[in-house]
């Protein structure tokens, strides 16, 4: 069955928009499928998602989805679409920043290229999901879909090959822990965009913080890492970004063993990621949570 995974931003959100670079990471463990399965009646679309299972003439116009198969249809000369049904599956959280939208278009695409036996580079699979990103996004920098597509922790600055970086946090030492509050990007974006002239001094500390990360990425340095989450998540509360429920689990996390927590994506809702000092504390961490009633989705 075709997929493609979920992502989180390590460092950067929002100031990767204005040409700052960002660090993220494919979270390989949650991910989106597509698969055809045969009706023998029209091509439908079925997604637990969406919770839609409609014959695809009956899909708004307009929608991702939508324009990426018709786009696909087109760019590879398919010339009718078969009677079956594209069953979507998701474990990836809709608008909560883990990249839920570029991971639905990578899986359908990939879903096509097997079914009709054509081959899409990761470089034109890349194109075309960003094409679909600006759909539900506006003005995406181009990280969601980039880290999904390639699969590889990478640091991305808008307009310039992503730089594929080695990232050896324990992957058990990284929790993403969830508010259950939908945000969707565009509207966060559109915000901090209205507000650019205050923010611009914000944007700049944010794109600085990332390039003092990389020295201790590549060391593994828990401690500092920690320390850089915790800056950066200030930053986006005074980019007014987060919200009470994301600072609540974020003072949570310290209290209880982690070394840095911060929101991840676009925020006001969504995910807080949080790294533990070591595979015992992440543990506990984890117990914590699940003990207070947070939805650990990692
Ligand atoms: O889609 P999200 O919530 O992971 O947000 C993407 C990160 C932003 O920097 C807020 C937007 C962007 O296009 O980079």
């Amino acid at each position: 069955m075709a997929s493609a995974s979920a992502k989180t931003i390590l460092f950067g959100e929002h100031a990767v928009v204005y040409g700052e670079p960002a660090i993220a990471v494919p979270l390989s463990e949650i991910r989106t499928r597509a698969d055809f399965v045969p009706n023998g009646e029209c091509f439908r679309i079925d997604s637990d998602k969406s919770e839609t299972d409609l014959p695809f003439s009956e899909l708004p116009d307009g929608t991702g989805l939508k324009v990426l198969i018709r786009w696909l249809c087109e760019a590879y000369h398919i010339p009718e679409l078969p009677k079956e049904t594209l069953t979507i599956r998701s474990d990836i959280p809709i608008a909560s920043g883990l990249g839920s939208g570029a991971a639905l278009s990578a899986a359908v695409c990939r879903a096509f290229a097997e079914r009709f036996g054509f081959n899409m580079s990761k470089d034109e699979l890349n194109a075309a999901v960003y094409e679909i990103e600006k759909i539900y996004h506006g003005n995406p920098s181009g990280i969601d879909n980039t880290t999904i597509v390639y699969e590889h922790p990478i640091l991305f600055t808008r307009g310039s090959d992503p730089q594929v970086l080695p990232i050896p946090i324990p992957r058990k030492q990284l929790l993403v822990i969830s508010t259950g509050i939908y945000s969707p990007t565009a509207e966060v974006v559109a915000d901090v965009r209205a507000h650019y002239p205050e923010n611009a001094e914000i944007i700049r500390s944010i794109g600085a913080l990332v390039r003092e990360a990389l020295p201790p990425l590549k060391a593994c340095d828990l401690e500092k890492l920690g320390e850089l989450m915790n800056e950066n998540h200030y930053l986006l509360q005074k980019l007014e970004v987060s919200c009470r429920e994301l600072d609540e689990l974020q003072t949570f996390a310290l209290r209880h063993g982690a070394v840095g927590a911060k929101l991840t994506g676009a925020g006001r809702g969504g995910n807080l990621i949080a790294l533990a000092p070591s595979y015992d504390a992440a543990y506990t961490l984890r117990n914590e949570f699940r003990r207070k009633g947070a939805h650990v989705i990692l």
